[in-house]
């Protein structure tokens, strides 16, 4: 089925009808025929201009879990614009588990999906799905994290990944005057999940800034852990970064050494280096620079009491208006709008892709960045969203 198919009729390209007439008149139809087409032609028209413009049109939504703040808060935007846009929605959470994500898309190709967004767990897992959901005409949106190794996608919209990484890195190079030559200083880092392509653009964005520093000696890394394939964490688990970072502490910071920052790639791993550090008893004064990105609600509180120095802003009401563009410019044969075709290239192909802007955030703006512009609420000392 082509995404015209699934149209109301009157919303199909005209080209659809032209190619209906032309059929008809290569068979030869007799005169009478020709004039019961017609009619029937014109009643399917006027039912079409009776008709809720895009009730029939669904568009298949695949988030990797629920486990994480983020995936909900993209979930129900994107089911919110989705259906005031008047689609209808198939929304899916796979609980970070790779075969219950690829049964999801299967359901939503047979549920007669005409689009498909898709967040993956794995980028590189789906491209069996993705191959039937090509076979059927039905375009793929990558949602914020890249599918790879599939010719099968058509768009990804996503945020500048790489610069989230920039804001990170520029910040603890001058949290620690680390332009001025001030140093040697300690450092470790925890990055994300090695099946997510975002992982990568995040570590080099950052770590771009910071190797230079680590070969000049003004960064230290105790435990000797700096490449991506040592410093991962897995499904970007809270539980796992903590874990790690309860050895990084017992086997280099246990005699008193001072730790001077932790380059997190994410708020859940900044989540669990925090708990370690609380853990180990580390107190105000000793308490390190830490970096994050979502500006996920518990870390909102550990920014305002002073246990992390920083998150980045995603702001997912903008990604979801972006792919509801993308989706609404299908529907009419029309290009999506984008802003990069050189950046992510999948091993099949460069895929286009709208970048939305990320946006530093801390103690000092986030009253302007997230409770002014209503993405949350603050009550006592609590985020929560409105
Ligand atoms: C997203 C991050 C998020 C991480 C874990 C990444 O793909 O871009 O915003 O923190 O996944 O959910």
């Amino acid at each position: 089925m082509c995404f015209s198919d699934s149209l109301p009729c009157g919303d199909r390209p005209i080209c659809d009808f032209r190619q209906e007439c032309l059929n008809i008149k290569e068979k030869g139809v007799i005169p009478i025929m020709k004039r019961f087409l017609a009619v029937l032609v014109a009643m399917v028209m006027m039912l079409a201009m009776t008709a809720p413009a895009l009730a029939e049109v669904k568009v298949g939504v695949a988030m990797p879990t629920q486990s994480l703040q983020r995936w909900n808060q993209d979930g129900a935007y994107m089911k919110e614009k989705l259906e005031a846009a008047g689609y209808e929605v198939v929304l899916t959470y796979s609980d970070n588990d790779v075969s219950r994500q690829v049964a999801d898309i299967e359901n939503m190709l047979t549920a007669d999906c005409a689009v498909l967004v898709i967040a993956s767990i794995d980028g590189g897992s789906l491209g069996t799905v993705l191959a039937t959901a090509k076979e059927m005409g039905v375009p793929v949106i990558a949602y914020d994290r890249l599918i790879v190794d599939t010719d099968a996608v058509d768009y990804y919209a996503t945020f500048d990944n790489y610069q989230v990484g920039v804001i990170q890195g520029s910040f603890i190079e001058e949290k620690l005057g680390l332009k001025d030559g001030a140093g040697p200083f300690n450092f470790e880092i925890v990055a994300g999940s090695p099946d997510d392509t975002n992982a990568f653009y995040f570590y080099n964005g950052a770590m771009d800034l910071l190797k230079p520093y680590i070969e000049s000696g003004q960064l230290v890394v105790p435990s000797g852990q700096i490449d991506l394939d040592v410093v991962g964490t897995l499904a970007w688990s809270s539980a796992t970064a903590q874990e790690r970072f309860d050895n990084i502490i017992a086997a280099n910071y246990a005699q008193g050494e001072k730790l001077d920052a932790v380059l997190c790639s994410n708020d859940s791993t900044a989540f669990g280096v925090i708990t370690a550090l609380i853990n180990a008893g580390y107190s105000e004064d000793q308490w390190p620079v830490i970096t994050g990105q979502d500006c996920d609600m518990p870390n909102m509180q550990y920014i305002v009491s002073g246990k992390q120095s920083m998150s980045v802003f995603k702001d997912t009401r903008t990604l979801a208006e972006k792919v509801v563009g993308m989706v609404d410019a299908l529907k009419k044969g029309a290009e999506p709008e984008i802003n990069d075709t050189t950046t992510y290239d999948n091993n099949v192909k460069v895929v286009p892709s709208f970048l939305c802007t990320p946006v530093f955030g801390s103690a000092d703006n986030y009253v302007e960045l997230l409770i002014d512009s209503g993405y949350y609420i603050e009550e006592n000392g609590e985020f929560k969203t409105p």
